[in-house]
């Protein structure tokens, strides 16, 4: 039988500001199968009809879930459009009704699920890296799963960091959220009153332990790395110059865990 290229509804959109959004949708014909905050889901478009008699293609990418696991009605996601890229310019054109391609099922390994209970999780998020996190942190919070959360997201200029009012409340109720914003390309005299500089900034052993409270090392802490490949890179070689180790299936003890996007 072909594979149905229709499947499910973009039911709402958040325009955060042109090139950024939030996009809930839900599988036509039956509720969000059971998944673990951090995984994705593959949305796809299908391409022009090129006249050639063949099916138009279906042009499919990865996107992490933003909204918690307990949300059975649809998914969130937390997409940034790439210029001249082959699907998030069209997926920017859609509307709300619009039909599309949603994975049946969901999939990665970008979980806390190896993550020991009495750990503190860091995670470290560029653009819209921060997506997972948010459907971690909604979905766990309160459980006692983690013994702190820090959230430390990095983005060019302010206005793409979308969930940073979302993130600043929560943590000002919530002893166990530490959340530290910050920008690379917000102009000097502008209002922004966060951090500035890129992600690494934080991760040095005086200004981590300042602002957060405790050392960040392998033995209490799991580390997360999200979005950017390179910035992926840098921290994983200063981590791994501080002790920590790559967790994989093989080095399953490992505290350092990474999802690239591309
Ligand atoms: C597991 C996984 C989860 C992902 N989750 C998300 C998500 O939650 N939100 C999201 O916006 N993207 C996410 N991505 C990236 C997404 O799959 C696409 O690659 C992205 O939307 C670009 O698709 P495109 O077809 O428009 O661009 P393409 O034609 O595929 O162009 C790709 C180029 O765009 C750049 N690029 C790709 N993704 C990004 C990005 N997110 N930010 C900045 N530059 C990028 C890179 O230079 C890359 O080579 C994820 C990728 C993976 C592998
Ligand atoms: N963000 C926007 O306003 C905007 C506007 C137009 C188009 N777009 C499109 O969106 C795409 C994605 O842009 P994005 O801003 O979401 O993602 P991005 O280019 O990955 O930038 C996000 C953050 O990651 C930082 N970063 C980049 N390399 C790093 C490294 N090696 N180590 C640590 N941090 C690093 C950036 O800092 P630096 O600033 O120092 O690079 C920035 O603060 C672009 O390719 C473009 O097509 C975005």
């Amino acid at each position: 039988m072909p594979r149905d290229t229709k499947n499910a509804t973009l039911i709402e959109r958040i325009d955060h500001h042109e090139q950024l959004a939030t996009f809930r949708i839900k599988y036509n014909d039956h509720e969000v199968p059971d998944f673990k905050p951090g995984q994705y889901a593959t949305l796809g478009l299908e391409g022009p009809d090129l006249g050639d008699g063949k099916p138009p293609k279906l042009v499919r990418r990865m996107y992490s879930v933003a909204s918690p696991a307990t949300d059975r009605e649809a998914l969130a996601f937390y997409i940034v459009e790439v210029d001249e890229g082959a699907l998030t310019p069209s997926l920017f054109k859609m509307n709300v009704g619009d039909t599309l391609f949603m994975a049946p099922r969901l999939g990665g390994h970008f979980t806390i699920d190896p993550v020991p209970e009495d750990h503190h999780v860091v995670l470290i998020g560029t653009g819209t890296g921060l997506a997972p996190y948010r459907s971690m942190y909604h979905t766990y919070k309160g459980t006692g799963r983690w013994k702190n959360f820090v959230l430390i997201e990095g983005c060019r200029v302010a206005r793409d960091l979308a969930y940073a009012d979302e993130f600043a409340t929560l943590a000002a109720s919530d002893p166990t959220l530490t959340y530290l914003p910050t920008v690379t390309r917000e102009p000097e005299d502008s209002d922004w009153k966060g951090g500035r500089g890129r992600v690494h900034a934080f991760l040095e052993p005086g200004k981590f332990e300042e602002l957060c409270g405790f050392t960040l090392e392998p033995s209490t802490c799991s580390v997360f790395l999200c979005g950017n490949p390179q910035m992926i890179d840098q921290c994983e070689a200063d981590l791994h110059g501080r002790g920590f180790v790559t967790h994989s299936r093989k080095v399953p003890e490992g505290t350092l865990h990474f999802e690239r996007y591309w």
